[in-house]
C-alpha cells in the first residue's frame, strides 16, 4: 500500500472511530447493548467504507472538507457493523470469529447481538440527521443511506444469499447478489461522499461507475480471500462460504476466473476515474487496496 494512502486511511480510521465512540459512549440504563454496539462499531475492522465517503468528497471539492463529512462517515460504519452483527448470527452464517476477536453473539449473547444490531443500525441515521449540514442535502444522503441498506441494497443481497445456500446459481444471479449484499453500501458511501462535496450529475455518475465497479471487486477479492487467506490474517473463519455450500466467484469461475474478474473491474473502475478527472489519487490506490488487499 502506498504511504499516501496509508496516512489517508489512518486519518480517516482516527476521525470515525471519534465520532462511533462518541455515539456509542452513553450513560443509559441499557449499558449491555451500548458496550454490544461499541464492541461492535469499533473492532479493529478497515473503515473501507468511511474511507471512501471522505476521499470522494475530498476528490469532488479539491480540498479537504472532512469535517463536513464525519457523521455520514461514521453512519456508513454503523451500518456496516450492524450488517456484519447480524451476518454472524446463527440463523444465518453462524460465524464466531470477527475481527479477530469472539462475534458479537459469542461475546454477549444472541439477543444482544441482534439488539446491537438494530440500534447501530438507527444510530445511522440519527447521526446523519443531526448532521451540520444543509436540510435537503442531508435528505438526500438519508435516502441514499435508507436504500442502499433495505430490501432494495444490502437486506436484498443477503435474503438472496440466504436462499442461494446449497443450489447453484448462474453468474449473472451470482454477480446481481454482490451487488446488492455488499456494492450497494460501498456505492453509497462513495455517492455520499461525492454528494457532501458538491458533484455535479456527470461527476456523480462517474463516481457511481467506479463505486459499482470497487464495490463488485471487494466482494469477489472476499470470495478469494475465503479460500487462499488463513484465519488469523483474515480475523474471521477461512474456509467458512465452502463449509456452508456457497456459490461464490470462486465456485464458479474458479480462482484463476475470480481473479481475472477482479483485474477487469479494477480497469473498470480506473476508466471511471479517468472520466472523472481531477484529484483522483486516492481513489486510484484505494481501488488497488481493494483488489490486491490480504484481509
Ligand atoms: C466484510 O467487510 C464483509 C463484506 C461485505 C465482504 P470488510 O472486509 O470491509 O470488513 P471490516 O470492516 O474490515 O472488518
Ligand atoms: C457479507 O458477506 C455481506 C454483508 C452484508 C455483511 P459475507 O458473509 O461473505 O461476509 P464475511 O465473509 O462473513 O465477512
Ligand atoms: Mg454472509
Ligand atoms: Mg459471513
Ligand atoms: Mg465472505
Amino acid at each position: 500500500m502506498g504511504s499516501r494512502l496509508q496516512e489517508f486511511l489512518r486519518t480517516a480510521s482516527a476521525r470515525v472511530e471519534r465520532t462511533l465512540a462518541t455515539a456509542c459512549n452513553e450513560q443509559h440504563p441499557a449499558t449491555t447493548l451500548f458496550s454490544a454496539m461499541e464492541y461492535a462499531a469499533l473492532g479493529p475492522g478497515k473503515r473501507l467504507r468511511p474511507a471512501l465517503v471522505y476521499a470522494c468528497a475530498e476528490a469532488i471539492r479539491g480540498e479537504d472538507i472532512a469535517s463536513r463529512c464525519d457523521e455520514a462517515a461514521a453512519a456508513l460504519e454503523c451500518i456496516h457493523a450492524y450488517s456484519l452483527v447480524h451476518d454472524d448470527l446463527p440463523a444465518m452464517d453462524d460465524d464466531d470469529l470477527r475481527r479477530g476477536r469472539p462475534t458479537c453473539h459469542i461475546q454477549y449473547d444472541e439477543a444482544t447481538a441482534i439488539l446491537a444490531g438494530d440500534a447501530l443500525q438507527t444510530q445511522a441515521f440519527e447521526l446523519l440527521a443531526g448532521a451540520a449540514l444543509d436540510s435537503d442535502l442531508k435528505v438526500t444522503l438519508i435516502a441514499e443511506l435508507a436504500r442502499a441498506s433495505g430490501a432494495r441494497g444490502m437486506v436484498g443481497g443477503q435474503a438472496i444469499d440466504m436462499a442461494a445456500v446449497d443450489r447453484a446459481l448462474t453468474l449473472a444471479q451470482l454477480e446481481q447478489m454482490h451487488r446488492y449484499k455488499t456494492g450497494a453500501l460501498i456505492s453509497a458511501s462513495a455517492r455520499i461522499g461525492a454528494l457532501i462535496g458538491g458533484a455535479s450529475a456527470p461527476q456523480l455518475t462517474a463516481i457511481t461507475r467506479y463505486a459499482e465497479s470497487i464495490g463488485l471487486a471487494f466482494q469477489v477479492q472476499d470470495d478469494i480471500l475465503d479460500v487462499t487467506a488463513d484465519t488469523e490474517t483474515l480475523g474471521k473463519a477461512q474456509g467458512a462460504d465452502a463449509a456452508r455450500n456457497k456459490p461464490t466467484y470462486v465456485s464458479l469461475l474458479g480462482l484463476d476466473g475470480a481473479r481475472a474478474k477482479a483485474d477487469e473491474l479494477y480497469r473498470e473502475a480506473t476508466q471511471a476515474l479517468a472520466e472523472l478527472g481531477g484529484h483522483t489519487e486516492v481513489l486510484q490506490q484505494l481501488a488497488d487496496y481493494i483488489v490486491h488487499r490480504d484481509h
